[in-house]
């Protein structure tokens, strides 16, 4: 940095130098010349003026008053002197200063005298510079002598060196306040910055600090944090991927990561490109001010379809639901994500109004949701909405034709009950492609589903896949069910598969999950999410115990229905009154929906209702939190949280008692849940409880409440191990692997893959 400095000071000061030396050299001509004019005029004056007084008395030939003359004129103007002459050039009088010089005729008097004109020139007298300036004078016929008039021109010299003089002092003090401030840039906005990433480099790779946290100031090399605090990210992401590895290798597990899940896609794949299709698009761009601001919508799929995606630069179709969506695509509608580290394309497809109207909000989520979900909210099925449904999963299977093409036995993951048409559309025009479609929600029993009027086409529309994925094994009996009561086809209970024509499609439980991160072993992290006493200040609220509930505003959630329980506890045990606070997070979702919109004016008056009944000083027992919270906010809730309710009235699985129990590395906290939830099945420690039984609800509270520690640690522990075991990885690597197992028409049989009903696949949780 000191040879940085030290060359940007020398190259500062001769430009310096170099400027102030032709400025000081024109304004040192400039004002020689001027002086000099000046000079010149002052002795023509000077000169004219006396010839008048002079030429009669050398006439008259009076030396002495020529003398007289001259010394009293030299007294008066300051020159440097004066010298009369006659017409021969011979001295008549001359002042003491110039006496001896000018005692015999100089060569500019001898000039004016033969030119009979004036003459000037500069000269030195003793050593003084001085300017001579003569002047013959006539009689009436011939010049009768001349005289000269002579000036001390010093002055102008001295000027002269007094610009040069200014010049240099400015140069040097230039030189160095410019020295000085370069010094306290570099130091301030160079060494500085310089040193604190390098610091901060030299942390992170010793692994003394977080690449989020404690990112330094980088001044003018701002431009550089961004890209370097994703390296940092992946760098980091990096080393935690190896040592879990190591670790789990050391601990000879199976446990599922999501390098490892890449790593075994890309072995299952076998170069054929991936496709992922959902409703919800992974990365929503919205307008925020002027900017754009990206959402990650709060969902599993993300979490354990982006590992898969990364690792085989797969393409990943949803719907552009974001205001800003349209302008972060190219003219393929396509958009590479993460944009952090884009590693996959997200193809976006635009809906018009009418189109979600009919399709998303309502068969999907009028017909379909409640059909699916027993919670008692009567399906509405509409010819429109259903003429739309159709219409949508078209649209979507031609945009994943159009990005097939060109792509030999392209594998699809698609999603949800949102496209329960689209994969006979696919495998109608591509009986080359691997179909997979997981079904995140409940399927009824086959009763229940035969109400739908268009139940024959969906479960066909279904059978267009090879294989279709639900959480539990119950699902997937429904299903079958629901086929061999309603359409033509072999039902094999053996293998769990249907054969419908030529085409025959596996049936598998895949039950989902979360990822459980191991503990972080960052104390900051720490003072975050346990800090209960900042959080309650933060909601308003004094409490020694706390509950939570992270919910979308879905009428399958059992909302109501667990502040009921929560009414009935304060009931039943008024100890817990002033002691015990429910935080309800609630997500406002679909609600152009009158019953969701009802629902929400309903959670929120039976929360006030409760507090209004029991509510004292500075305690409540229900904070209802409405609104869209970070995974970051949830996370701080339950590490908090003394227990987590789960009281859906019917549930796929439900990811939250899974998120509940990944949160708490301390093994602290209880959950109470749903039994008809998914997650029931294999959360089997938590308090299991019917969420239409208030009574039961209010004791499964006050029995987690009330939980001796070591005992809900001990049920913690076999739950948190569960969910490690089979991780939101896991699920992912197990869909995959089914669906590879899977041979496809036009597919050698010598590639090692079977027949659906054969799939041995890896076991499925
Ligand atoms: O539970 C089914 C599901 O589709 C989830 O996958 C998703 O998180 C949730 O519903 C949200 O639904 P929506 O996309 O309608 O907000």
């Amino acid at each position: 940095m000191r040879i940085v400095s030290l060359r940007l000071i020398l190259s500062l000061l001769m430009g310096i130098a170099v400027v102030s030396l032709v400025f000081s050299y024109n304004q040192v001509v400039h004002q020689r010349h001027t002086l000099q004019l000046n000079l010149e005029e002052r002795a023509r004056l000077e000169a004219e003026s006396l010839e008048g007084k002079i030429a009669p008395v050398v006439q008259r030939g009076r030396a002495q008053e020529l003398q007289r003359i001259a010394e009293r004129f030299r007294a008066h103007e300051r020159i440097a002197g004066l010298a009369i002459y006659d017409a021969a050039g011979k001295p008549l009088a001359a002042t003491a200063g110039v006496a001896e010089h000018l005692g015999r005729p100089s060569l500019t008097v001898l000039q004016a005298l033969s030119g009979k004109h004036a003459a000037a020139a500069y000269s030195t007298v003793d050593g003084v510079p001085v300017h001579i300036y003569a002047l013959p004078f006539e009689g009436r016929e011939d010049a009768v002598g001349a005289l000269a008039v002579v000036h001390d021109v010093s002055y102008i010299a001295a000027s002269e060196a007094r610009v040069w003089r200014d010049t240099l002092l400015r140069v040097l003090i230039l030189g160095g306040v410019i020295s000085l401030i370069t010094i306290l840039i570099v130091r301030w906005s160079l060494e500085g910055p310089i040193a604190r990433a390098a610091y901060w480099i030299r942390g992170l790779r010793t692994g003394r600090v977080s690449s989020r946290r404690d990112l330094p100031t980088w001044d003018v090399f701002q431009p550089l944090a961004a890209e370097l605090a994703n390296l940092a990210q992946s760098f980091e992401a990096a080393r935690s991927a190896a040592e879990t590895e190591a670790r789990l290798r050391e601990m000879a597990d199976s446990s599922w990561t999501a390098e490892r899940l890449a790593v075994h896609v890309q072995s299952k794949l076998q170069g054929s490109r991936l496709f992922v299709v959902s409703n919800r698009e992974p990365y929503i761009d919205t307008r925020h001010g002027k900017g754009i601001r990206t959402v990650v919508p709060p969902s599993g799929l993300v979490t354990a379809l982006e590992p898969i995606l990364c690792a085989c630069n797969g393409t990943w179709v949803a719907h552009g639901s974001g205001d800003a969506d349209r302008e972060t695509v190219d003219s393929r509608d396509h958009v590479q994500v993460p944009y952090e580290n884009p590693r996959y394309t997200l193809r976006r497809l635009w809906l018009s109004k009418q189109e979600e109207e009919g399709y998303y909000f309502g068969f999907a989520n009028e017909g379909l949701w409640p059909l699916c979900h027993i919670a008692h909210t009567r399906p509405l099925f509409r010819a429109s909405d259903w003429e739309a449904y159709r219409a949508v999963n078209q649209k979507f299977a031609d945009a994943l034709l159009e990005e097939m093409e060109g792509t030999e036995q392209p594998i699809l993951l698609a999603q949800d009950y949102h496209f329960a048409l689209l994969p006979r559309m696919i495998k109608t025009r591509r009986p080359d492609a691997r179909i997979a479609i997981f079904w995140h929600i409940p399927w009824p029993n086959a009763e229940a589903f035969g109400i739908c009027p268009w139940q024959r086409e969906l479960l066909d529309g279904l059978l267009g896949a090879d294989l279709i994925g639900f959480h539990i094994q119950s699902h997937c009996n429904n299903f079958m069910e629901s086929v061999d009561r309603s359409l033509e086809s072999r039902v094999d209970w053996e293998h769990f598969s249907i054969k419908r024509g030529h085409h025959r499609t596996a049936i598998r439980p895949f039950p989902i999950s979360v990822d459980l991160p191991e503990p972080s072993e960052d104390p900051a992290d720490e003072s975050i999410y346990l800090d209960r006493a900042n959080l309650l200040r933060e909601l308003g609220v004094e409490a020694l115990l706390v509950g939570v509930g992270v919910d979308r505003v879905d009428y399958t959630k059992g909302i109501p229905e667990r502040f009921h329980a929560i009414e009935r506890l304060l009931e039943r045990y008024p100890v817990y009154r002033g002691q015990f606070t429910f935080v309800q997070i609630g997500a406002p979702s679909r609600t152009h929906i009158k019953r969701y919109h009802d629902l929400l004016a309903e959670v929120e008056a039976e929360a006030e209702r409760i507090n209004w009944r029991f509510q004292s000083g500075n305690w409540k027992p229900i904070v209802f939190r409405k609104g869209q919270h970070s995974h970051r906010e949830i996370q701080r809730f339950y590490r908090i949280a003394d227990l987590c309710l789960v009281t859906s009235l019917h549930d796929g699985m439900n990811l939250v008692a899974k998120e509940f129990v990944a949160a708490r590395p301390d093994e602290g906290g209880m959950l109470v849940l749903s039994r008809f939830t998914g997650a029931a099945r294999e959360l089997r420690d938590a308090i299991l409880v019917n969420p239409y039984d208030v009574e039961q609800t209010a004791e499964g509270i006050r029995l987690a409440l009330e939980m001796e520690p070591e005992a809900r640690q001990a049920r913690m522990r076999r739950m948190r191990q569960t969910v490690r075991d089979h991780n939101v990885y896991r699920w992912a690597g197990n869909l995959i692997a089914q669906l590879c197992e899977i041979r496809v028409k036009g597919e050698p049989a010598s590639t090692g893959t079977a027949a659906p009903g054969a799939a041995a696949g890896v076991s499925a949780a």
